[in-house]
């Protein structure tokens, strides 16, 4: 018997993941009076949620009462290029100010305007000052509050616990298999549901402002079970990660340094972003220094072209280097000591001042940093109902950054963490209906759970030598190099050989020691998922043959309108990948309009 031999606990609902979407999800299912669970690969606490510096996107108004949900959502349309899933973003934009007072409500301390409420700044393709924000803490008091929540409802909390396969019963998810990090023991999970909010896979790339733990977990679990993916080409460069020193490059410079003063600079001196202005954005963006000036000083003028959607920032930074105009260290500079005080700086941003003087020693109250590119977030991912947060397996949502739709083909800062807030409730809340509607009593299949363990132990009594740590920076090295802000059909079919040859090494690696806490072991399994997710990008991003958002491809330079219709699903069956082209939804009139009058 399985819980005979493994420690087993049963619960209704189990959550893979404790970052804001994760959390959210978990205090709702357990709101809903399920027996639910909250399992962390890390400590609680330790989520890429604190990524999201700047802030909380949600049209509250406060700064400008010209905003509501239909300026935001038009926005994240906008920005995504229109591949968005239109109601996943029209729920987002309706929703994300009542999350963001319920944050409050649970304790979040928002900065505030003169007259007390909660302030908002400015933030790239968000047409108004729209980001709740704590200084440049945002994410992190955000998970603050939510963990705190969490601990005081009694959810049970299973941290440092790494789920390595999902089970499934007849068809629908039955459980979960895992292991303890300290003990390297195998722990299972009998469940009706499950909820993946284990957020994105950046560390399959060299320069990446994730930390360890995000090697696209949940992706992999779905898709291990049948789940669909869509858009998982669509990869997220944000503009400014620092560049030096070397052990520090791709940590993230928040996107508040732009929106409160701080501007791009080449080499040169020059501000280059008034040359890569995209005629989309043309009507409502500065296009000389001196409008931009003005509208740093009274916000009521076109925005500064430093605050265009990432996509945009980040290749203009990329063209800028490429063209020899970088900084030494081949980024290029963020100067916001030239416009505002020391005093201003500090108070707005005391981490990134910090953050670079310990770092880098450098006084970003007198001088520039430097700046480059980094990869930051996964816009596509599961594919979800966008009500419920279903995936295409009967007993599994997904929630967060491992979820696709919302954001399309691009993200705009700070509409990550209205999105964990947003969907994380809606996936807890599905999942714990689910789990009510649940008949029938659920089988662990035995045979399933050893097999998974067999493999689990296998890097223990293979004789390959080959070293997860070579294997792993192999992986980085090729997904930097060819499956990166610029691609090209030859480079990412040299990239799939690569991935190809490296899934061959990887059944040959080998790990020393024992069980108990081996590092070395737990990265020789997360190469399972990494390498999944790596090939599916690489995949999807030769079926898209056009350049949109995240994906720009040098030989396909423009978008194109065919692919402006469709979503790329991947799917795995029996370890093989296949693709298809599959219509977006039709918006409806009510919301179509909304892009009319903007004309
Ligand atoms: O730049 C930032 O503070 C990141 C925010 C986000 O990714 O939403």
């Amino acid at each position: 018997m399985a819980a005979d031999k493994y420690e087993t606990h049963e619960y209704d609902v189990v959550v893979i993941g404790a970052g804001g979407a994760g959390l959210r999800a978990a205090i709702e299912a357990s709101a809903q009076g399920v027996k639910t669970a909250l399992i962390c690969k890390s400590l609680l606490g330790k989520a890429h949620t604190v990524m999201a510096e700047g802030g909380i996107a949600a049209a509250l108004g406060n700064v400008y009462s010209e905003d509501n949900w239909q300026v935001h959502f038009r926005d994240t349309m906008r920005g995504g290029k229109m591949l968005n899933n239109w109601r996943m973003a029209q729920l987002h934009a309706q929703e994300a100010p009542d999350r963001v007072l319920e944050l409050e409500e649970w304790g979040a301390l928002f900065d505030r305007t003169p007259d007390g409420r909660i302030l908002q700044r400015d933030f790239g393709g968000h047409r108004y000052a729209r980001l709740a924000h704590v200084g440049d803490r945002t994410g992190l008091e955000m998970i603050r509050t939510l963990q705190q929540h969490a601990v005081h409802k009694g959810i049970d909390v299973y941290m440092e616990c790494n789920i390595q396969r999902l089970l499934i019963d007849g068809g629908r998810i039955c459980g979960a298999f895992g292991y303890w990090r300290e003990s390297g023991r195998f722990v299972l999970f009998k469940t009706k549901a499950v909820v993946v909010a284990t957020g994105g896979g950046g560390k399959a790339w060299k320069f990446t402002s994730n930390s360890w733990e995000y090697t696209g977990d949940g992706i992999t679990l779905a898709t291990d079970v049948g789940a669909d993916l869509i858009d998982i080409e669509m990869v997220q460069f944000h503009p400014t990660g620092m560049v030096w020193p070397p052990s520090v490059r791709g940590i993230l410079v928040t996107e508040g340094v732009r929106g409160d003063g701080g501007t791009l600079k080449n080499s040169e001196g020059k501000r280059f972003m008034f040359n890569y202005i995209p005629d989309f954005f043309k009507a409502e963006t500065a296009d000389s220094e001196k409008e931009a000036d003005a509208w740093y000083e009274d916000k009521k003028n076109r925005r500064t072209p430093d605050l265009l959607p990432r996509d945009e920032v980040a290749r203009a930074i990329n063209s800028e280097v490429k063209a020899g105009r970088g900084s030494p260290h081949g980024g290029v500079l963020l100067d916001i000591a030239s416009r505002r005080s020391p005093d201003y700086i500090k108070k707005r941003l005391p981490s990134m001042y910090h953050q670079f003087k310990e770092l880098a020693d450098v006084d970003i109250t007198k001088e520039a940093m430097e700046v480059g590119p980094t990869c930051h977030y996964f816009m596509g991912g599961v594919r979800v109902n966008a009500d419920t947060a279903a995936s295409t397996v009967p007993g599994l949502f997904a929630a967060g950054e491992v979820a696709a739709g919302l954001h399309g083909a691009n993200r705009l800062g700070g509409n990550s963490l209205s999105d964990l807030v947003v969907f994380g409730r809606r996936a807890g809340l599905s999942a714990a209906e689910y789990a009510k509607a649940s008949a029938g009593k659920l089988t662990i299949d035995l045979g399933q759970v050893e097999e998974v363990a067999n493999t689990l132990l296998a890097p223990f009594n293979n004789n390959g030598g080959e070293n997860p740590y070579t294997i792993h920076a192999n992986l980085q090295d090729c997904m930097q190099n060819l499956v990166g802000i610029i691609r090209t059909e030859k480079e990412l079919r040299q990239a799939l050989e690569e991935i190809e040859k490296l899934k061959q090494r990887l059944k040959r690696v080998s790990v020393e020691g024992h069980r108990q806490y081996n590092p070395g072991w737990h990265l020789a399994l997360d190469l399972h998922s990494l390498l999944s997710v790596s090939e599916a990008v690489t995949l999807a991003a030769i079926e898209r043959k056009e350049s949109r958002g995240g994906h720009t491809r040098e030989d396909y330079p423009d978008p194109d309108p065919k692919f402006g219709k469709v979503n790329i699903v991947i799917r795995k069956k029996n370890a093989e990948w296949s693709l298809a082209q599959e219509p977006l939804s039709e918006m409806p009139d009510d919301l179509k309009v909304l892009f009319e009058e903007k004309k």
